[in-house]
């Protein structure tokens, strides 16, 4: 067993309530835990060093939404956008039609590569969803190649309705078949309720399919409009409301005291023109707000949490410490974790090195691999 130092580090971000930052720190890791923190002439020996550089270090980011197991590229959706058009859900099965030719070895892949990117990045946990198979082989094959590569995997066999398939029997088969198959290798269950996707009642019963099946809940509500999804999501216990671009005052009242974290998806809003989600009114209304990337081909091709901490700050509202806590702390809450996300006592030994004096950077120096290494042991 040995132990590292994190040393000469310029400034350290711990999410402790005492002490979230430190000036001219130094961490212990041991056997993969935060041992000791503190200013670092006062560290304890270690059996290796490494040198900060004086560069600042955060939690590893926790990517609470994304969408890898797919096949194929929506660029010139993407590019259509840039000229004016709408972004519509039912770009959805052309990913579907794509991800269902492709082999087992073609979709790992594309995920690995796509999980190493985000972690070259700074992220160190992330939440990976199944969604483009909507058959039962499809969504088990995504689910069960999801859970190679994480332990946060969430059924979404509740997506869109697929092609050529009668609305009523596919809620059947997501909520009987399909959900059996799939839970063995998920920890949650969500479902896009909106409009073009599921209605809130379809969407009520696939959550509390799940929940019995022993899943945890999370919605994508609020993404296009506003949507009775928020207000379920808060009725069922689930961990997370995602997208929460458009919020009803009601919406957010249901929100606030409760165990619902509003996860908002700045990388959407860039890539389909829609407004900011407004992320000052929730947290000053006491919301907890996560920031997430939701990487998928359609509405947000890209796995940067630094580009979400910027876009926040930029555009949303948040200050860059509150940007930051969201993307690692607020993350964690969504997923309901609380080994991750901050560097307290205890805490897993997940961080990231910032070639930057500061966390402000992240917004300041937008654009720029600023994650000089990451630690996740
Ligand atoms: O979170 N909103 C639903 N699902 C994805 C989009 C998927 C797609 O367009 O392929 C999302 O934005
Ligand atoms: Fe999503």
């Amino acid at each position: 067993m040995t132990t590292t130092l994190i040393d000469n580090i310029g400034l350290l971000v711990t999410h402790d309530e005492e002490r979230p930052e430190i000036a001219g720190a130094a961490v212990l890791i041991d056997n993969g835990v935060v041992a000791w923190s503190g200013e670092a002439h006062l560290a304890p020996a270690a059996d290796e060093r490494v040198d900060a550089s004086g560069g600042c270090v955060i939690p590893g980011f926790v990517d609470s939404h994304s969408h890898l197991i797919f096949a194929g590229d929506r660029s010139d959706e993407f590019e259509a956008r840039m000229a004016g058009r709408r972004y519509e859900a039912g770009g959805i099965r052309r990913t579907v039609r794509l991800t269902r030719e492709a082999s087992d070895e073609q979709l790992l892949a594309n995920a690995t590569r796509l999980v190493a990117e985000a972690r070259a990045q700074g992220t160190t946990t992330i939440e990976i969803k199944s969604g483009y198979g909507l058959s039962v082989a499809d969504e088990q094959r995504s689910v069960r190649l999801a859970s190679t590569l994480t332990n946060e995997v969430t059924f979404l066999g509740a997506h869109v309705v697929p092609e050529g398939v009668d609305r009523d029997s596919y809620v059947d088969l997501v909520t009987g078949e399909m959900l059996a198959a799939c839970a063995p290798y998920a920890r949650w269950i969500d479902v896009f309720c909106e409009t073009g996707a599921f209605t809130v009642d379809e969407s009520r019963r696939i959550l509390e399919s799940g929940i019995a099946a022993g899943l945890g809940a999370r919605v994508h509500a609020g993404q296009l409009g506003e949507s009775a999804g928020v207000q379920l999501a808060v009725e069922v216990g689930a961990a997370s409301v995602d997208h929460c671009t458009f919020l009803s005052p009601a919406d957010i009242a249901a929100l606030v005291g409760s165990d619902t974290v509003a996860t908002l998806l700045p990388g959407v809003e860039f890539s389909t023109r829609q407004p900011w989600p407004d992320a000052r009114r929730l947290i000053d209304a006491g919301v907890t707000v996560a920031l997430a990337s939701d990487c998928n081909p359609g509405s947000s091709f890209t796995t940067s949490m630094p580009l979400m901490v910027a876009l926040a700050v930029r555009d949303m509202g948040m200050t860059p410490a509150e940007a930051l806590w969201s993307a690692t702390a607020g993350g964690a809450a969504a997923l309901r974790r609380d080994d991750v996300g901050h560097l307290r006592i205890g805490a897993r030994a997940h961080l990231a090195i910032l070639d930057a004096p500061s966390y402000v950077h992240l917004a300041y120096r937008p654009g720029v691999p600023l994650v000089k290494s990451v630690i996740d042991r």
